[in-house]
């Protein structure tokens, strides 16, 4: 089997993919991919956890070219993603022919958050939640013998980096205990790539361009831009402000030309005034940065009347915010999410 799609990874891959760089193209990438998988995979059924995202939306396309309705997709709501996001990446998923399981959980998510606010204790919950889902939906999935991870080479290659042997980290942490559960081998197609080249390999398969151009978006989701306890209220505040932020740099020319663009929502309300009236609402802090990597990040500096009008808009058009902040932190000291 190629070492480069299957198995565990290896020092010598990391090496392999040094020696690599120079001479790879994505149109040999796409067909060897898929002469790999082909082979590698044979008849047998494979199971996918899709996320919105480039690097698993890339690697269900790729797979279905190889193995058709033997791929298996699942897509979690979890209640914590950008406003309408579910539906409309749902809907483009199916367009593109991929077998996908839209499963809603977002009330299990909120229950499961209500009343707890240390970001650690939120992630851990959300992660585990994702792992429920995700399993329980897995198992009415009969005869499944391959998982397959959206895992892009820093995350191996960071693995290695960081001086421990054997196992890439993030093979096993996508989706928790389902590996062993159900016995399943693992299958990373996109694993020797770095990110411009995923987006490149999406290109040559025919991905639109949108897709592709997506900025990163954590998994937690605006769970972890919602500082503080994490209400339904509060995440749909949230994806309003975050909504006419992301349009306004759309319609403004400037999504794609920064790394990630978000919008906070912080644990306090401050005064101002509405129509004559004193109001006492959230504040929310917009946040855009440019990195390679995310190791590092730099805020951008946006044009102040563009920001302005931002401002003015999320504080006439969304109920509950009465204040807007833009954070100018660089990554480090400040990380990009919030938390
Ligand atoms: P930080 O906040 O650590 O974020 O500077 C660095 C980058 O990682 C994204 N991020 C995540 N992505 N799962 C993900 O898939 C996560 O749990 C997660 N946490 C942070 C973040 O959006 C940024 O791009």
């Amino acid at each position: 089997m190629d070492n480069r799609f299957f198995g565990t990874p290896t020092r010598e891959l990391v090496e392999q993919k040094e020696r690599e760089r120079s001479g790879w193209n994505p149109v040999t990438y796409v067909s060897e991919a898929i002469e790999a998988l082909k082979a590698g995979l044979a008849d047998d059924r494979v199971v996918l956890g899709l996320s919105g995202g480039v690097d698993s939306s890339v690697s269900a396309v790729l797979l279905h070219r190889a193995i058709g309705a033997n791929l298996h997709c699942i897509f979690v709501d979890t209640g914590l993603m950008r406003k309408n996001e579910y539906e409309e990446v749902l809907e483009s998923y199916k367009g593109m022919g991929l077998n996908v399981t839209g499963v809603r959980a977002g009330d299990k998510f909120l229950g499961d958050l209500a009343g707890v606010a240390d970001p650690e204790a939120k992630r851990k919950i959300i992660g585990r939640d994702f792992i429920e889902v995700f399993d329980a939906e897995a198992q009415k999935l009969h005869d499944i013998k391959w998982l397959a991870q959206g895992t892009i080479f820093p995350d191996i290659s960071e693995s290695f980096a960081a001086g421990k042997d054997g196992v890439a980290v993030k093979s096993h942490h996508n989706v928790g205990g389902l590996p062993e559960k159900m016995n399943l081998r693992i299958v990373e197609p996109l694993r020797m790539l770095f990110k411009d080249e995923v987006r490149r390999v999406g290109r040559e398969l025919g991905m639109s361009p949108a897709l592709l151009g997506r900025h990163p978006f954590p998994g937690p989701g605006l769970g972890i831009r919602c500082l503080g306890e994490v209400t339904p209220e509060k995440i749909a505040i949230l994806q309003e402000a975050d909504k006419i932020f992301i349009d306004a740099l759309r319609a403004e020319g400037l999504y794609d030309k920064v790394w990630q663009a978000g919008v906070m929502l912080l644990p306090v309300r401050s005064v101002g005034v509405h129509e004559g009236a004193r109001t006492y609402e959230y504040a929310v802090a917009l946040r855009v940065v440019n990195s390679v990597d995310a190791m590092a990040a730099q805020p951008v500096k946006l044009p102040w009347e563009f920001l302005t009008k931002v401002a003015d808009d999320i504080i006439r058009g969304v109920v509950g915010v009465n204040r807007v902040a833009y954070d100018v932190s660089a990554k480090p000291p400040a990380t990009i999410e919030w938390e």
